[in-house]
């Protein structure tokens, strides 16, 4: 019953707004660069649409909870745990820690043209860690497992920095990773350490 008078008034509403919108007065140029603006947004809102419903682009939205008190006692984030390690899968796993202001450990060795999987964890503030002329990127969030898979294509040496401002000496905080032709990349083979799901292994 309610619906036509607002069908009705909406319909008013369109024809008010579009009459108005005609008797304004925009100048030939104008109109042009408007058109040109809508059809950046659009073209823009387009991608970020295409890549979250087809090609699975998305923020990450894993929450994997530790407590950054205690992960050195934990299994996983144990000492002796960091660093590289392949799982039973294969699969290549780094698990480093952020702490002013060091990543730790300090150096490690890492196959190219491999998909690399990074677990990283802080021990007190925010920091970030970024890989130059590579996409590994990430921040690290006290309190939560920041996890990123990456591969590296070229062999070489590559800094680790954190670009998030943690405290005075934020600027030395660097750590270095040097990427190894896949054919003479051997892993450490430690005893694999099952990943923690959701934080409660971690606690
Ligand atoms: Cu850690 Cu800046």
């Amino acid at each position: 019953m309610q619906t036509e008078p607002i069908q009705a008034k909406c319909k008013q509403f369109c024809r008010d707004f579009f009459t108005q919108l005609n008797a304004v007065h925009i100048d030939h140029l104008e109109r042009k660069w408007i058109a040109i603006s809508i059809i950046i947004i659009t073209s823009l809102v387009g991608i970020i649409v295409i890549d979250a419903f087809f090609h699975g682009v998305n923020p990450p939205s894993k929450v994997e909870t530790i407590d950054s008190a205690s992960l050195h006692l934990s299994k996983e984030f144990a000492e002796e745990n960091l660093g590289v390690q392949t799982d039973e899968k294969g699969n290549v796993v780094v698990r480093m820690v952020a702490g002013r202001y060091s990543f730790f450990p300090k150096h490690i060795d890492v196959p190219a043209e491999t998909p690399i999987t990074f677990r990283w964890v802080s021990m007190d503030v925010l920091h970030g860690v970024h890989i130059p002329m590579t996409n590994m990127s990430t921040m690290i969030v006290p309190g939560y497992v920041a996890e990123i898979t990456t591969t590296f294509p070229k062999p070489g040496e590559y800094p680790l920095l954190c670009n998030e401002y943690c405290g005075m000496g934020h600027n030395h905080m660097w750590s270095n990773i040097s990427v190894i032709e896949k054919e003479h990349w051997t892993s450490k083979q430690n005893t694999p350490v099952p990943a923690a799901k959701g934080g409660s292994v971690n606690e």
